[in-house]
């Protein structure tokens, strides 16, 4: 008989953790209150799946996570896959930040182990409750050879998504989750993979004790004021995301902060607000700046990850 796989779940709150006071209006609940053995024990069957062992690492809704979290999340994450009796690793998290958390974890490790996100969108008292399907499809994800050398997964209504490409599209559909043009990487029930995951050549170091870098986003509108980003850096910014419109188009008035800020150590980020990839040929007009093509919440986890650790943000904003 083949051994059940190794799975290590790491609980952080949200609303699969959640609980309505009333069950008829789940609408109204509060995030994170569930402790992971109770969110194990709704899943009929899971024991069949993995031999699971359990760690709640906070209990918090998503909105409250911090990159101090990220942290925190991604060194619990590596103890677990430095284990040998785990094969892979799942991690419960609120879906509103789930993207920027995935994403810290998916630049600070290099493993086969598989890596994978889950939440819900209906508190676990609601009547028909998301979240027991996603924490089985997880777990099942995390426990396959099929997922192993994909990096960080996020596994949510059927989907597995990588961390790299995830965002959350729709704040209340059941199927809130996007890969946007890189698609989804594959589906569940059964598991099926449909496109490769390129590697990272390396991965960056977790960020040393101490407090982060201040990174802020400011999305441009037109006619935003550019002493925006003179208020950020007097705020002690290591670096600002600019979401701007159209292809990370930044409007003139705005030229002549960004070479401020770059005169004072301050790297300013271009990125477009819509969400998708900005084309190379718009380069970056002669400014010292650096063009992304991750979205603006993605190219401040970058910034962070990246200034936390020592390095020069401009290759992981490219990652
Ligand atoms: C949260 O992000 O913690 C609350 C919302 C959710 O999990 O869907």
């Amino acid at each position: 008989m083949q051994k059940r796989a190794g799975v290590h779940l790491i609980a952080t709150g949200g609303t699969i953790a959640g609980l309505a006071e009333e069950e008829n209006a789940p609408q109204h609940y509060t995030a994170g209150v569930l402790p992971a053995e109770q969110l194990l024990a709704s899943v009929p069957g899971l024991a069949g799946v993995a031999r699971l062992t359990v760690e709640q690492l906070y209990s918090l809704d998503s909105r409250d996570m911090t990159p101090e979290h990220w942290r925190g999340l991604a060194r619990a994450v590596h103890a677990a896959l430095a284990r040998d009796d785990v094969d892979g690793v799942v991690v419960t998290h609120g879906t509103d930040t789930l993207e920027e958390s995935a994403f810290y974890v998916d630049l600070v490790t290099q493993s086969p182990k598989p890596v994978v996100f889950t939440g819900a969108m209906r508190p676990a008292n609601a009547p028909s409750p998301d979240g027991p399907m996603n924490l089985l499809d997880a777990v099942t994800v995390a426990a396959s050879p099929e997922a192993r050398g994909l990096g960080v997964l996020a596994v949510l209504h059927q989907r597995i998504h990588a961390a790299r490409d995830i965002t959350k599209a729709w704040p209340d559909r059941l199927d809130a989750f996007s890969s946007g043009d890189c698609g989804v990487v594959g589906r569940t029930a059964p598991i099926q993979i449909f496109r490769a995951v390129v590697p990272r050549e390396k991965a960056l170091p977790i960020a040393p004790d101490g407090p982060l870098p201040r990174v802020d986003v400011l999305v441009i509108g037109a006619g935003s004021a550019p002493d925006m980003l003179e208020a950020a850096r007097e705020k002690g910014a290591r670096a600002v995301v600019l979401a701007l419109p159209g292809n990370a188009s930044l409007p003139d008035a705005w030229r002549d902060a960004v070479i401020v800020a770059a005169k004072v150590g301050v790297t300013t980020v271009l990125a477009a607000r819509c969400g998708n990839a900005v084309p190379p040929k718009m380069g970056k007009r002669n400014l010292p700046a650096i063009v992304t093509a991750l979205p603006p919440a993605k190219a401040r986890v970058a910034s962070v990850a990246a200034l936390g650790a020592g390095s020069d943000p401009e290759s992981w904003l490219h990652a």
